[in-house]
């Protein structure tokens, strides 16, 4: 597929991910064309042309695959089916066609440090005997104690509690998230191979990338066939995380990724990967990021600079460093279906965490009004919220959007406690509300029993004042952040050239991030709060640069706080 559309990023090129805008879908939460309440592939066909609208190069499917919903569908039954709830596999071929006729790229998730305890290989494990074949494709532990009847350990999984679940025979399988997600043991060449045949079964099927669920945890430095005693929970954490540490981005990882780059490759144009990992130093990440890899790799660390300018700057570089390093290109991403959705992160105060798990449940907590709450500033949230994705968008390389964001939705903190799904709340207990307020099915029309998600009520309950976000109700707005994101979406693609930027600086003005791009397109944040005169940016009297698109309204006299501006040099303005 080639078209004008398409032109900035060589649709047909083996490197058309380079600069994609890339949709993140949360399939049960988009839109629902049954009326079960729950989001599917049909109603995702149903939406392609407001994708296309929104001009997106490419989508991401957050898991779809059968499961019981433990962890939201990251525990997966069968990673080469679809949950009937959501559709069938003609479904998903229809909905793959639909997409490439529309010139739309499709990334699916792929989850393979852990299964779900459904599945077909993991109830074979609970039938057989310890030491058997068929539990060696997990990761079993012989209790210790008197009848081997106390965990192998001390450690804690991600959601909570243990990470060890006795299996009722004085043995114990790994968990590193919920107990219905049982860890694979990545030693096994059965695992290794089985996931080689889902990432051909799905690039058969019309997939052109993988996002990579936990990337660097699956080479364990741990395991059924190892003799010694393990380390306490406090000796462990006390290990950096890298090539020492029992669980997270150890270096056989390395050999793991190279093995599914052959597979990749084996494709024309061969398919790509994005490795979701959270590694220090974050250098590291450039690893997965290479042609020899997955090639390429999520920095998170923008989500944690706030929307403090010096941060932000920083962090910007050393991405564009790391991106460099691996030969790939950068990604950026403001919010996600485990982040707490930035429009009402930037309305709360920003704090320093380079817990990318705790910082998300401090705010959802400050939203909730628990402890000592700072209040949700909404008009600021939202101003910020513009800003930071304008700027973001003018950024070199890929940019990873999540439904809703371009509504300028916020977190639903306050959903009732019987209506949560998440397994962080369950297993904190109830002390930690979880993720679930990001994933709250989208509203497309102001009425209707769902906001027009589909014709019943939605699996999660969506709070009245979606209505105001609705799809139908922005459309109707110019100044709405939807139509801000298709008119910034529309500019970027005709704007996008080479991956990289040159700072101007404004020693004088360091709230202020000023870049520009090849081809005269310059970006202007002022992360401040209050306005700053454009004299003081050398901006006042620059006929020769045009003023082209704005995250909230100008004056002549100054850029207001907390917006981006995009200039361009006139004599290629005139082009748009
Ligand atoms: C990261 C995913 O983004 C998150 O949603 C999930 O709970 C964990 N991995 C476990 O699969």
């Amino acid at each position: 597929m080639a078209d004008s559309q398409h032109d900035h990023c060589d649709w047909n090129s083996p490197t058309w991910w380079r600069q994609a805008v890339v949709y993140q879908i949360y399939p049960r939460s988009f839109a629902d064309s049954n009326g079960d309440g729950l989001g599917d592939l049909g109603g995702i066909i149903s939406r392609v042309p407001y994708l296309v609208e929104l001009g997106v190069d490419a989508v991401w499917l957050s898991p779809f695959y059968p499961s019981a919903l433990a962890d939201g569908g990251y525990d997966v039954d069968d990673y080469r089916d679809v949950d009937p709830r959501i559709g069938t596999m003609d479904d998903f071929d229809a909905m793959a066609t639909v997409l490439h006729e529309a010139g739309i790229k499709l990334f699916v998730d792929i989850v393979p440090n852990h299964s779900s305890n459904r599945h077909i290989w993991f109830q074979a494990a609970l039938n057989a005997a310890p030491g058997s074949p068929e539990r060696d494709r997990y990761i079993f532990r012989r209790g210790i104690g008197a009848n081997h009847a106390l965990p192998p350990s001390d450690w804690r999984a991600a959601f909570g509690g243990s990470t060890w679940e006795p299996v009722g025979d004085g043995w114990f399988y790994f968990h590193l998230f919920a107990p219905e997600q049982p860890d694979w043991n990545w030693r096994n060449d059965e695992v290794r191979q089985d996931f080689l045949t889902t990432l051909r079964f799905w690039s058969d099927h019309g997939v052109d990338g993988f996002r990579v669920d936990v990337a660097m945890a699956l080479a364990k430095g741990f395991g059924t066939d190892f003799p010694d005693e393990l380390p306490s929970r406090e000796q462990m954490e006390a290990v950096p995380i890298g090539p020492d540490h029992m669980v997270y981005d150890r270096d056989e990882v390395d050999e793991i990724y190279a093995g599914w780059r052959e597979v990749f490759n084996e494709y024309d144009p061969p398919r790509v990967a994005v490795a979701e990992l959270w590694t220090e130093p974050s250098s590291r990440k450039a690893r997965y990021a290479t042609d020899r890899s997955l090639g390429q790799a999520f920095y998170f660390d923008i989500i944690n600079a706030g929307f403090n300018a010096l941060k932000i700057r920083a962090v910007v570089d050393e991405v564009l460093g790391w991106a460099d390093q691996s030969g790939s290109s950068s990604t950026w991403v403001l919010s996600n279906h485990d982040q707490v959705r930035h429009a009402s992160r930037f309305g709360l105060p920003d704090a320093d965490s380079d817990d990318i798990w705790a910082n998300p449940e401090r705010d959802r907590q400050w939203l909730l009004s628990r402890g000592t709450a700072p209040v949700e500033d909404l008009a600021r949230g939202a101003r910020r919220a513009r800003a930071a994705s304008v700027f973001a968008m003018g950024l070199p390389g890929s940019l990873y959007l999540y439904q809703g964001e371009e509504l300028g939705l916020r977190e639903v903190a306050d959903l009732p406690d019987s209506a949560r799904q998440d397994p962080i709340f369950f297993r904190s207990p109830g002390r930690h509300v979880g993720r679930d307020g990001c994933r709250v099915p989208l509203p497309w029309t102001s009425d209707g029993p769902s906001f027009g998600f589909g014709t019943g009520p939605a699996h999660l309950p969506q709070p009245a004042w979606f209505a105001d976000f609705a799809v139908s109700v922005e459309e109707e707005d110019p100044d709405s952040t939807l139509h801000l994101y298709r008119e910034a979406l529309r500019r970027r693609r005709e704007l996008q050239g080479p991956e990289v930027l040159t700072w101007i600086d404004h020693l004088d003005a360091p709230e202020v991030l000023h870049f520009e791009r090849p081809g005269g397109w310059q970006v202007v944040m002022n992360a401040g709060a209050e306005p700053c005169p454009w004299e003081k940016l050398g901006l006042s009297a620059r006929p020769s640069l045009e003023r082209i698109l704005a995250s909230g309204r100008l004056t002549e006299e100054a850029l207001p706080g907390e917006t981006t501006v995009w200039l361009l040099a006139r004599a290629t303005a005139t082009l748009g």
